[in-house]
């Protein structure tokens, strides 16, 4: 959560920057991935350029969710023990849409399932600047011109493949259910059986736009790799988050400790393989934790502590060094369909 506050303060003073008004944060979900839907341009404005993407968003759970997910039986379930109206609120839509601001009606729409801005971030600030070659044709910026055009992106809320952590905390403000209520009362999943490496190379892959549609690319030995180990930091960092703040013992807390547990093994078992100093360091640290309810005081830094390991892995990583995880990474027959 705290990523994405980062996100919205930047894509505001990037607004601010070209006059446009001031945005309402006030407003905002209080979960998913909390873009603020003010700075949301909408899929068809990405589909222009990025029409290979698009073709395969379009087989996947994510653009069906915003029709599928409300003619569900379950879906009904969970408004009415929720004591909730419409399957459309906002609390829903925030995870299973995109959430757009309609400025001829001046109200807040849901324009699409789970779509590019809900990955790539509220495109307002960054949608024209990062496509265009810093106003030259193609091939003719210079390095430092390229490099100049993307820091501006990525301060402009873009969230982009290279930034793997964010990606992938992005993924798990979804996957991670951190609304206590729903969970406990509405009786929602707490948390998908999210693995980053394989719930980003199956359906969801869309590496064809600099291929030209050619060839859908698989992520590199390096990368999934990477991906893998990332995606499990991102989500203990999030369930500790979570459950620290948890304020009744429930399911939903129940979930959270059971799923922490899981990932906690895992880590320290790719730790132990990968005989990489700084992972194996971190891992001790986890094995040391002791969770109990209620204990804040002890939880929240722990959630601070594995962003910030989070953070120097993997910007830091020589992922050609971690070969030793290879034989615990998911098979491609896993990848998610
Ligand atoms: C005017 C055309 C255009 C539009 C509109 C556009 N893009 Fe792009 N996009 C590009 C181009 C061109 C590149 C590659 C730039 C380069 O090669 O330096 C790109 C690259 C990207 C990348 C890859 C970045 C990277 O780090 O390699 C992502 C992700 C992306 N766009 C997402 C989006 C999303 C999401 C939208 C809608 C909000 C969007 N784009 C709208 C032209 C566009
Ligand atoms: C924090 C994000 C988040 C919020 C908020 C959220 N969901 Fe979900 N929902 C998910 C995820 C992620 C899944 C997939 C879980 C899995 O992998 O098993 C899901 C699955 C479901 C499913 C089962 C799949 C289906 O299509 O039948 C239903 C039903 C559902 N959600 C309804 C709701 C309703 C109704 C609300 C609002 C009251 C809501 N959700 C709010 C993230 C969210
Ligand atoms: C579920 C999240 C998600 C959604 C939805 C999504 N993307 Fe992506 N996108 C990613 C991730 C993650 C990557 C990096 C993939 C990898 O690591 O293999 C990526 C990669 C890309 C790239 C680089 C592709 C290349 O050839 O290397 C572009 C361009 C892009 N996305 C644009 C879009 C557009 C446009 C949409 C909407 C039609 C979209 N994305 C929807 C998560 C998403
Ligand atoms: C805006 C919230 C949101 C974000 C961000 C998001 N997801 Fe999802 N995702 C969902 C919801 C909600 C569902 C379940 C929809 C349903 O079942 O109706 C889902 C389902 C999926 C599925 C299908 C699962 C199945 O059981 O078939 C995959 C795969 C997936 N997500 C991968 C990813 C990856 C990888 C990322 C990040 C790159 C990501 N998601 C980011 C909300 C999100």
């Amino acid at each position: 959560m705290i990523q994405q506050f980062v996100l919205i303060g930047l894509v505001s003073i990037s607004l601010l920057a070209v006059n446009r008004p001031s945005l309402d944060e006030s407003a905002d979900p209080v979960t998913g991935p909390g873009f603020n839907h003010k700075a949301i341009v909408g899929v068809e404005k990405c589909v222009d350029c990025h029409k290979h993407s698009a073709e395969v968003w379009k087989n996947t759970v994510h653009y069906k969710t915003i029709t599928e997910m409300p003619r569900s039986p379950k879906a009904k379930e969970i408004i009415d023990k929720m004591g909730l109206r419409r399957v459309k609120e906002s609390l829903c839509t925030s995870c299973h849409g995109t959430e757009m601001w309609d400025t001829e009606h001046n109200e807040k729409t849901v324009e699409a399932g789970v779509s590019c801005e809900s990955c790539h971030g509220a495109g307002m600030g960054w949608v024209n600047l990062h496509g265009e070659f810093s106003g030259k044709e193609e091939g003719e910026e210079s390095e430092e011109e390229i490099a100049k055009r993307w820091r501006a992106s990525e301060a402009a809320g873009m969230l982009r493949p290279s930034m793997i952590a964010d990606i992938a905390r992005n993924c798990v403000s979804c996957h991670v259910i951190d609304h206590e209520e729903l969970v406990a009362t509405g009786g929602h999943t707490a948390a998908s059986e999210f693995e980053l490496l394989s719930w980003s190379q199956g359906e969801v892959r869309h590496n064809n736009f600099y291929t030209n549609g050619k060839e859908n690319k698989i992520a590199s030995a390096e990368r999934k790799r990477v991906l893998y180990l990332v995606g499990m930091l991102a989500e203990v960092e999030v369930l500790l988050d979570a459950l620290g703040n948890a304020k009744a013992k429930s399911v939903y807390v129940a979930s959270h400790a059971t799923r922490f547990s899981k990932l906690r093994k895992k880590i320290i078992s790719a730790a132990v393989a990968s005989k990489e100093k700084s992972l194996l360091e971190f891992g001790k640290y986890l094995g040391t934790l002791k969770l109990s309810f209620k204990a804040r005081e002890v939880l929240i830094p722990a959630s601070k502590k594995v962003g910030e390991f989070l953070n120097t892995f993997s910007t830091s990583i020589d992922a050609s060094t971690l070969s030793g995880i290879d034989a615990l990474l998911p098979d491609p027959s896993e990848y998610k369909n």
